[in-house]
């Protein structure tokens, strides 16, 4: 991986460290991995609510795809695998929900907790296979980072729920 790519991925830690809760923090995360390319031309998170998933923090073109449903998207086809689903050209992909008629290709990396899905990071680009393998690497370790401070954020606010008034 580049030093680029390895910053990236630093920046997200760092981020992680200074983060006060869950919504800010992938808020964050969105500027810093949108930032990082000017070929990433929607960048956002869609975490999982019961059956389905929704919008979170993102920065690009407003989608109307504010909930998908597992077995719809691209979005669904990851969260349904478990595993990073990359598009190259997605006027040939049937399963593609499009936010935005000058996509031309996409990345969804699941956040996953075990066997457990929280969420996902979907990136559109409007460049035909835009997504390689080294972004891949990067946007699986930003999830990592991303799914390991959800949890904390998840624990403490249990502890909280808990012990009120502590
Ligand atoms: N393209 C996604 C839908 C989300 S928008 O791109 C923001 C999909 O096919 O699931």
């Amino acid at each position: 991986m580049n030093e680029a790519r390895r910053k990236l991925i630093e920046n997200v830690r760092k981020a992680a460290s200074q983060a006060a809760d869950e919504h800010g923090f992938l808020q964050t995360v969105v500027e810093l991995v949108d930032g990082f390319s000017d070929g990433y031309n929607w960048t956002g998170f869609y975490m999982m609510c019961d059956d389905h998933l929704e919008v979170g923090p993102y920065i690009g073109p407003e989608t109307e795809h504010t909930k998908i449903a597992l077995n719809s998207g691209i979005c669904g086809a990851a969260a349904t695998r478990k595993a990073t689903v990359t598009v190259d050209d997605v006027r040939r992909d049937p399963r593609f929900l499009a936010c935005s008629i000058t996509t031309r290709s996409e990345i969804v990396v699941p956040l996953m907790d075990g066997d457990t899905v929280l969420g996902e990071i979907d990136i559109d680009s409007d460049r035909p296979a835009f997504f390689t393998s080294e972004d891949r690497e990067m946007l699986e370790a930003v999830a990592e980072i991303v799914v390991e401070r959800i949890l904390q954020f998840r624990r403490a606010d249990r502890t909280i729920r808990q012990n009120p008034g502590r």
